[in-house]
């Protein structure tokens, strides 16, 4: 039995809030939520306000400075991108070294932290300029190393970045110039993956921008605080949820279980099975990603010729939980993770690279959050306390006097 006298003794007062779900860490001026009622705005604007005409570039600069650029600030943000996308030779290396069946995510992670040994310029950042050199380095070089990884694991030759085309079709450039070069200039893609990565730009204090305020208090550079935030939205309870949403809708289309089972397991806690790309820690309504993506699935498959079953079979899931006692008394609804993977196979993004899509949508928030703590929080190093539960004091046993 846990003697809380002696507990206090040793450790003081301490709150104690696993998953810290009621637990500020700081104060932001970035992006708002309001989970009851599904709100969602960055830097006071409203998420829906970016659908018609989405940017993602001007959004990532509406996140790390606070405000929309004018057009001088969107040309020389968009130049620093332009000049900044390849990588120095010697990195490619660094790709043939990995395996084929290496994981993106890993390699995204390893080269993020390999770019600070090639950019020490990087790491003493002395003024906004600076910043803003890094902060667009890091954002066009991370879009050059996702294509490269893409293009590493199947074998094929790298593409360099094209200087004359802009963030997103430079990137459909450098994943599909060869074999699928049509997709580079459509506008309904573009527009499609714009808004796709405008909706991942940034959610407050999710687990990887968490990660990345926590690594930064220590005052670890941009791109290592960055590279721990690839990693934390890793994970299937975060960013990997666009890649278990696949594979579960895969399943029930290949037989293995109906739909309506399937919200069965996840209902059963002992099953361990969750009902991937439903539920969010603040939101208890539905999330507004979700919405405005479910309308983009619905608009751009057909006029893109793709009948995707997966699709019919997540709306069928969605009817069911949306009905079930269940999932309306734990307040659960689908969250962006629900029709992202399904509008990212319809562009021809395969389904190894769905969180790889993630991270890059999510980096401006990382970099914003980065900067915001760098700026406000001073020399205070992130430090949360635990409670102990070991044991008392014991002595040393030497090793053969043990069982
Ligand atoms: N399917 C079935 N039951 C669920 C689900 C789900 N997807 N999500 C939550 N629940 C249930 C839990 O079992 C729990 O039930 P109980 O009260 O009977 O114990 C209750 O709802 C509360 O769940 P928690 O895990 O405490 O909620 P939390 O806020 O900690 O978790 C999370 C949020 C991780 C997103 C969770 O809903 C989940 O695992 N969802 C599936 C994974 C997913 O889609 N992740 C993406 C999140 S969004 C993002 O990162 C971009």
């Amino acid at each position: 039995a846990i003697d809380i006298q002696d507990l206090r003794a040793k450790t003081g007062y301490i709150t104690l809030d696993p998953g810290y779900g009621n637990t500020g860490s700081c104060e932001s001026a970035i992006t708002f939520i309001d989970g009851e009622k599904g709100i969602l705005r960055y830097r006071g604007i409203p998420i829906e306000q970016f659908e018609q005409a989405p940017n993602f570039v001007e959004v990532a600069w509406l996140l790390i400075f606070g405000h929309l650029p004018c057009p001088d600030e969107y040309k020389t943000f968009s130049d620093d991108l332009t000049a900044t996308a390849n990588l120095d030779e010697s990195m490619k290396h660094h790709f043939e070294g990995f395996p084929r069946s290496a994981p993106p995510m890993a390699i995204l992670s390893a080269m993020i932290n390999a770019l600070s040994c090639f950019h020490p310029e990087f790491f003493e950042l002395e003024d906004k300029d600076d910043f803003r050199e890094a902060a667009a380095g890091l954002i066009s070089k991370v879009r050059t190393i996702a294509a490269y990884a893409y293009r590493q694991s199947i074998g094929l030759p790298y593409i360099y970045p094209n200087p004359a085309l802009r963030y997103v079709p430079n990137f459909l450039h450098m994943m599909f110039s060869q074999p699928y070069a049509e997709h580079v200039c459509d506008p309904l893609v573009r527009d499609a993956l714009n808004l796709i990565l405008l909706l991942h730009a940034d959610h407050e204090q999710n687990c990887s921008t968490s990660t990345v305020r926590m690594v930064g208090s220590s005052q670890a550079n941009l791109f290592a605080s960055c590279a721990a935030g690839v990693c934390a939205l890793w994970g299937p309870l975060h960013g990997g949820a666009n890649v278990a949403v696949l594979e579960m809708l895969e399943q029930i289309h290949q037989g293995q279980i109906s739909p309506e089972d399937y919200v069965r397991l996840a209902k059963d806690r002992d099953s361990k099975v969750r009902l991937m790309g439903f539920g969010h820690r603040v939101y208890r309504n539905f999330d507004p990603r979700a919405k405005m993506l479910a309308r983009v699935a619905d608009n751009l498959l057909p006029t893109l010729g793709v009948h995707d079953p997966l699709l019919d079979i997540a709306r069928k899931l969605e009817e069911i939980a949306l009905e079930d006692p269940y999932f309306i008394d734990r307040q659960l609804y689908p969250n962006v993770d629900f029709y992202s993977g399904i509008i990212l196979r319809a562009i021809g993004i395969p389904t190894n690279m769905f969180t790889v899509m993630f991270a890059i949508g999510r980096l401006p928030g990382w970099i914003a959050h980065w900067w915001e703590q760098s700026e406000t929080q001073g020399t205070k190093i992130a430090r949360p306390r635990q409670i102990y539960m070991g044991p008392n004091e014991t002595d040393h046993v030497p090793r053969g006097e043990r069982c």
